[in-house]
């Protein structure tokens, strides 16, 4: 996030780290059958999904014409390339002649994308480009259309398509937002690693457990806890997405230095909500992409991809090491800590015994992305 834009919101959040009193808005409710109805899950499908942009990739994850990542989590099997005219591409990732999977690798750079079935060959924009014995095949044109291509949009970083055949790219609407992707997208420059949740939950847990630091200081007692500013946080809400500022307790530094100076990034972690389900995360020196995934049909399974990654620069045993221990923190954090909690969540909310959640007027990140699905749901 650039200085002048920082600047308000580090001033409103020094004003509350020194009264020690939460940012607060309003509280609200959410009914708990919203997590757990199977007829509210296709609803949110239809309303909140469908059509919608989705976060694939970041453009550091196809850095040059050739490379590639295959996604397996949209219910179609796709690919992110980038063409040897350097635009993206998504393709699914089926091949014209039987429809094979062309690339199995998660992720790589081919010149051309070879099925390994019976070897029918495509260029990295789709174009089919040659097959064993033409001969046979009279109707086949080569070159000629190969795999299908999907909507694509490449901006500030970020790589959005829409996981649907023949769905149009509509506007991102990332507003004021896209700023900071395009300001921030030197810290993460290099993907460092993948890892899987397939989680015992609804979709919108995973998320809300990013929205609030209100835990920070119980669940988190001996891992992040002691790093943040217990129970504060700033949000903004843009078109569907949302900007949250989780303070580090170090911001109170800044209240010595010249504004001009000061940088957030430094002393928060920030995190967006690329609407409806892509959670994106600057922690000082490292970025996370939390892709959340809702089953089909039943409410309470979700897969989560998260995907890491760091600055450029030489790869030695001390950068590995640093990155090592990033990556263990966030897990211990995430995924033996909130995502635990949430498990035992789903679990509650499932039993009946709680007709409603309640968001604090101190988790106002929590109720804008609440508002955001409404705003879809009676669209
Ligand atoms: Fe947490």
């Amino acid at each position: 996030m650039r200085n002048e834009a920082a600047q308000p919101i580090i001033r409103t959040l020094l004003d509350h780290v020194a009264t020690g009193e939460p940012w607060r808005t309003t509280e609200t409710t959410v009914p708990a059958y919203e997590y757990t109805d199977p007829d509210h899950l296709a609803l949110e499908h239809e309303k909140v999904f469908k059509g919608q942009p989705q976060l694939i990739g970041l453009s550091v994850d196809i850095p040059e014409p050739g490379s590639y990542v295959t996604r397996d989590q949209f219910g179609l099997p796709l690919i992110l390339s980038r063409g040897d005219d350097g635009q993206a591409h998504v393709l699914a990732n089926v091949c014209a002649h039987r429809g094979a999977e062309v690339l199995t690798a998660q992720r790589g750079c081919e010149r051309r994308f070879t099925c390994p079935y019976h070897a029918w060959a495509y260029s990295p924009d789709g174009t089919h480009v040659g097959l064993p014995d033409p001969t046979s095949f009279p109707s086949v044109a080569v070159p000629g259309p190969g795999m299908v291509e999907l909507a694509v949009a490449e901006e500030n970083g970020l790589i959005f398509t829409v996981p649907e055949l023949g769905a149009t790219m509509p506007d991102l609407q990332l507003g004021p937002m896209a700023d900071d992707f395009d300001h921030l997208a030197s810290l993460g420059t290099r993907h460092w690693r993948t890892y899987r949740f397939d989680l015992a939950m609804n979709w919108k847990l995973v998320v809300d457990t990013f929205l609030e630091g209100y835990h920070f200081a119980y669940l988190h007692k001996s891992t992040v806890g002691p790093i943040f500013v217990p129970n504060l946080g700033f949000a903004e809400r843009f078109g569907p997405h949302l900007r949250e500022v989780l303070a580090r307790r170090t911001i109170g530094e800044l209240a010595d230095q010249d504004p001009e100076t000061w940088d957030i990034v430094e002393h928060s972690a920030l995190v967006y909500v690329l609407f409806p389900a892509t959670v994106y995360v600057i922690n000082i020196d490292h970025v996370e992409t939390w892709r959340v995934h809702p089953h089909p049909t039943d409410p309470g399974l979700t897969v989560v991809d998260l995907d890491f990654y760091v600055p450029d620069g030489p790869i030695t045993e001390s950068s590995e090491r640093h990155w090592e221990l990033n990556w263990k923190l966030t897990i211990d954090t995430v995924r033996d800590e909130d995502l635990e909690a949430m498990a035992g969540a789903q679990r509650g909310l499932a039993s009946g015994a709680l007709e409603k959640l309640t968001f604090g007027a101190n988790e106002p990140a929590l109720a804008l992305f609440h508002q955001s699905i409404n705003d879809a749901l009676s669209s």
